[in-house]
């Protein structure tokens, strides 16, 4: 098998593609032939060595993948040789082949494309739960996606239409806000161009969006809060602009707002039911046709770093998934 190697966590110039023993699954474990993966931000932060994560060396990274069983060790029941399957595994992903736990693979419906396995659980996980569980999101609320055109945020507009609510989308381009309305945005902002601020005044008539899901941290933060609406929820999502900002606490007093952590990884640990219910739910939202990963492009797995590079610069649209 090949894999991308990160043996000092320095940046994506220190990955090498790198041939090793394939692995045999032990007791409870399959081993799955890589199709696709997808580029998940936390993947460039984990190379960086800026993840809360940090995996130990050597690694091979890649959170989200799916593929073919090849082989399953002692005791799988539930899965066999040759079915297709998706996992988030946190590591492993940009390789040819991995070995996982077999009770993280999830056996994929038929007519769920290994593509858009790869580029679902992550994202549209993280947004329902931001959306659905920690804001409370009803029909017929506004909520500001910010990052809008990214991963997270293409998924939060689809899930926030799904449940009914109004979505102002903003983005940092024409380009990037008119995939917003392609996916079902009911407003954008480019806030390369427009002020934040006066542009949500008049697209709310003042009153403000009553949930703002923030992926991009930084400078859009504070502007974002100070126009949120009376009883407000936050969403703190991710810091993908780099600065991770500071609010005063006199604004959610002053507009009984709340600020709201969203951390999918550590709910799905803690609270594993609760999580399968809501990926239930997204399944069956995905076959109902409500939901679907908004692919920006694939490319072949050997151009890891070129893939990087892209998200790097801004430059994707939904989701870029590596493929073998
Ligand atoms: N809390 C959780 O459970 C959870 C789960 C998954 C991901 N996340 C976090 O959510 C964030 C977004 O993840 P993603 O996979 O959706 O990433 P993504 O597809 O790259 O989207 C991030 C968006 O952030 C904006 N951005 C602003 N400054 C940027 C910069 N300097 N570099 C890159 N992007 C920048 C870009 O939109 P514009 O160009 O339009 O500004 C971009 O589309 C990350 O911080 C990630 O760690 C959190």
């Amino acid at each position: 098998m090949h894999a991308w190697l990160c043996s000092e966590p320095t940046g994506v110039e220190a990955l090498a593609w790198t041939e090793l023993p394939t692995p045999t699954p032990k007791p409870g474990e399959v081993l799955v032939e890589i199709r696709a993966a997808s580029l998940n931000f936390p993947d460039l932060l984990m190379v960086q060595n800026k993840y809360q994560i940090k995996p130990p060396l050597p690694f091979v990274p890649g959170a989200e993948w799916a593929g073919v069983v090849h082989a399953v060790g002692e005791g799988v029941n539930h899965l066999r040789a040759g079915q297709n399957v998706a996992c988030l595994s946190g590591t492993g992903g940009f390789a040819t082949h991995v070995v996982a736990p077999a009770a993280h693979c999830m056996p994929l419906p038929e007519g769920f494309s290994h593509v858009d396995a790869a580029a679902f659980i992550m994202t549209y996980a993280t947004s329902h739960h931001a959306l659905v569980d920690r804001a409370q999101l009803r029909a017929g609320e506004t909520v500001l996606v910010l990052g809008a055109a990214g991963g997270v945020g293409t998924a939060a507009i689809q899930i926030a239409k799904t449940v009914g609510a109004k979505v102002i989308a903003a983005a940092s381009s024409k380009d990037k806000c008119d995939l917003c309305v392609k996916i079902g945005a009911d407003a954008v902002i480019d806030y390369s161009q427009e002020n934040l601020r006066e542009a949500l005044k008049a697209l709310t008539g003042g009153k403000g969006p009553d949930v703002i899901y923030d992926p991009v941290g930084g400078e859009l933060s504070e502007a974002a809060f100070r126009s949120i609406a009376w009883r407000g929820r936050y969403l703190v999502v991710g810091f993908a602009a780099g600065p991770i900002p500071a609010l005063p606490f006199n604004l959610p007093l002053l507009k009984g707002a709340s600020i709201v952590g969203v951390f999918w990884g550590e709910f799905a640990k803690r609270e594993p039911k609760a999580n399968a219910a809501m990926m239930e739910e997204l399944a069956h939202w995905y076959g109902q046709g409500k939901i679907k990963p908004v692919i920006d492009r694939t490319m072949p797995l050997s151009q890891l770093p070129a893939a990087f590079a892209h998200m790097a610069s801004r430059s994707v649209m939904g989701k870029l998934v590596l493929v073998n």
